[in-house]
């Protein structure tokens, strides 16, 4: 669904590579999750997986990038909208301020794509519901918290149904609850298979919990990239200050006070700290 041969890219005017030779292929269905500490090149790939790099940022461009069949260098944005959808970081970035209405500003997306008429509204209420706007619908977007406008944006996106969504760390405006909402929305969407997610996240918890994928940038490359469960407590991404879930630091803190053996994997989640501290130790 997506494939990243040799990528590598510098903003116009700068001579530092943001993206340094990235390669990566991602199946139809994946929940990928990106972390990365700042100005590791996380919001970068994903302008680049979204088309936005190269056809809204120039710059120098090597490598190519296909997401569901479209070589992204050849395809016009317009041509993408149906296939790949980002989230910007800043949700506010996102409102198009052309519409009145949170309903019509989701319906927006959806008349450009040519959706019948008749098929706009109901779409627009389904996933007003899946990222729990139900009854905002007549609202201005402007007179929206920040929470709801992040709300706002990712239901935009989701509403054209596209192949990939991208999503640059689209709870930074939500409270537990919030972000609880829209990764299981995120995640109901991977399972029916049919469309994939690309999320940056520095909420690593919320990753270890949906995630079925883990790739871990920095300083404009992949230092890992795998299962959550073993991403998530590699010491090299605390070295380079990813940090760890609560569970996991407790754990080593665990392990580093002798209570538990050394040879034991370290935890991510509730779930798995539950065992960790539950199977009884060697001695
Ligand atoms: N529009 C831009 N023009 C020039 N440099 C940029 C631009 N956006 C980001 N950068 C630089 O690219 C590097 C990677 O940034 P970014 O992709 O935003 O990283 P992250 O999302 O991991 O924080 C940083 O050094 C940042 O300053
Ligand atoms: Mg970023």
């Amino acid at each position: 669904m997506i494939s990243v041969h040799n990528l590598s890219y510098k903003y116009p005017g700068y001579s530092r590579l943001v993206l340094n030779d990235i390669s990566l292929e991602v199946q139809r269905g994946e929940f990928v999750g990106i972390v990365g500490p700042n100005g590791a090149g996380k919001s970068s790939l994903c302008y680049a997986l979204a088309g936005f790099i190269p056809h809204f940022y120039c710059g120098s461009l090597k490598g190519t990038v296909e997401v569901a069949g479209k070589i992204i260098a050849d395809t016009t944005l317009g041509e993408l909208a149906g296939s790949v959808g980002m989230v910007v970081q800043n949700p506010f970035n996102q409102i198009t301020g052309a519409r009145f209405t949170v309903l019509e500003e989701v319906a927006f997306g959806l008349e450009n794509l040519g959706i019948p008429r008749d098929q706009i509204v109901p779409r627009v209420e389904e996933t007003l519901a899946l990222v729990g706007l139900q009854g905002f619908e007549e609202r201005s977007p402007f007179a929206l918290s920040g929470g709801q406008q992040q709300r706002l944006a990712i239901a935009s996106v989701i509403a054209m149904r596209p192949d990939v969504l991208i999503l640059d760390e689209p709870t930074s405006q939500l409270d537990p609850v919030g972000t609880r909402d829209v990764f299981a929305a995120l995640h109901s969407l991977t399972q029916t298979g049919m469309t994939t997610v690309v999320l940056v996240e520095h909420k690593l918890e919320w990753i270890a919990s949906f995630a079925t994928r883990v790739i871990a940038m920095v300083d404009a490359k992949i230092l890992a990239d795998g299962n959550p469960l073993e991403v998530l407590v590699d010491p090299h991404i605390q070295e380079v200050g990813v940090g760890a879930t609560r569970y996991t630091q407790a754990a080593r803190l665990a392990q580093r006070r002798g209570l538990i053996p050394q040879d034991r994997a370290l935890p991510v989640t509730l779930k798995d700290t539950q065992r960790f501290f539950e199977e009884p130790s060697h001695d």
